[in-house]
């Protein structure tokens, strides 16, 4: 199934190393080594069959290659959000300007102040939202989401965030009611519904997969998520990471897919 037909990236900035960081998986990135899996990552998506706009690095921000932080794009509209962590705060100008490159401006719709919100709290499911409450996202940035959605005939259901970072850090939808789930998203009410595959938490890092079409992109060096997700019929490709994980950051996180 063609669902995506466009992607947008943007190229890793040299002040990548001084990009926000939990510390979980320890080292400060290699900018040159973060490049070239940034453009294997580029490569992949554009084998599964989407044209990818591929914006320059702004070293601004260190983290402004996670450019699914700054905005959530539906196939209704596009939400601008407004990042929860100061020194990221000012890539939605940026990503704004992409954006307007595909949508019009009257589906282009904004989260303000004190809302905060960032994409990776936001994990869609057709046109139903899942979005996590976490130190990034705030009650009011999910108030005004959820406004937003219903405006455009879309749903939403809060999730309480425990321990991780961003939703989508350990929840992913694969499409056709399948999750990947890991840690405390395991058990959790909210996706009882869904055929979840529980993974294993020594390779928790790897619940951050994206379904691109029909084939599922899955970091590099995770044999037992590569094992399940090929068993539910999934095609395959995987791609090194190692380089932005140690911010914490995974495979959905480097694009927007729409
Ligand atoms: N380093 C990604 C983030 O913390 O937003």
């Amino acid at each position: 199934m063609q669902k995506f037909s466009h992607a947008i990236v943007r190229k890793p900035c040299r002040a990548l190393a001084e990009g926000i960081s939990s510390g979980l998986y320890p080292g400060k990135p290699d900018y040159e080594l973060a490049c070239r899996q940034h453009d294997a990552y580029i490569q992949a998506l554009r084998e599964c069959g989407v044209d990818v706009m591929v914006l320059p690095a702004d070293e601004r921000y260190p983290d402004s290659c996670f450019v699914e932080d700054p905005a959530v794009l539906t196939r209704r509209c596009a939400i601008i959000t407004n990042p929860g962590a100061l020194s990221r705060n000012g890539e939605k100008e940026g990503i704004l300007e992409a954006v307007r490159q595909f949508y019009p401006e009257d589906k282009i719709e904004r989260i303000l102040p004190p809302g905060t919100l960032e994409g990776g709290d936001v994990m869609m499911a057709g046109d139903h939202f899942f979005v996590g409450k976490s130190a990034r996202t705030n009650a009011e940035g999910i108030r005004q989401f959820q406004e937003i959605l219903e405006k455009y005939g879309m749903t939403c259901t809060e999730v309480e965030l425990e321990k991780v970072l961003h939703l989508k850090t350990g929840v992913n939808y694969l499409e056709n009611d399948i999750l990947l789930t890991a840690g405390e998203f395991v058990d959790k009410q909210e996706f009882i519904s869904y055929h979840r595959i529980v993974i294993p938490e020594e390779e928790a890092y790897a619940a951050n997969c994206i379904w691109v079409n029909d084939t599922v992109i899955i970091p590099e060096g995770y044999p037992a998520v590569l094992d399940a997700v090929r068993s539910c019929g999934y095609r395959t490709l995987t791609v090194d990471t190692s380089e932005f994980r140690k911010l914490d950051g995974g495979l959905s996180c480097l694009s927007l897919r729409f």
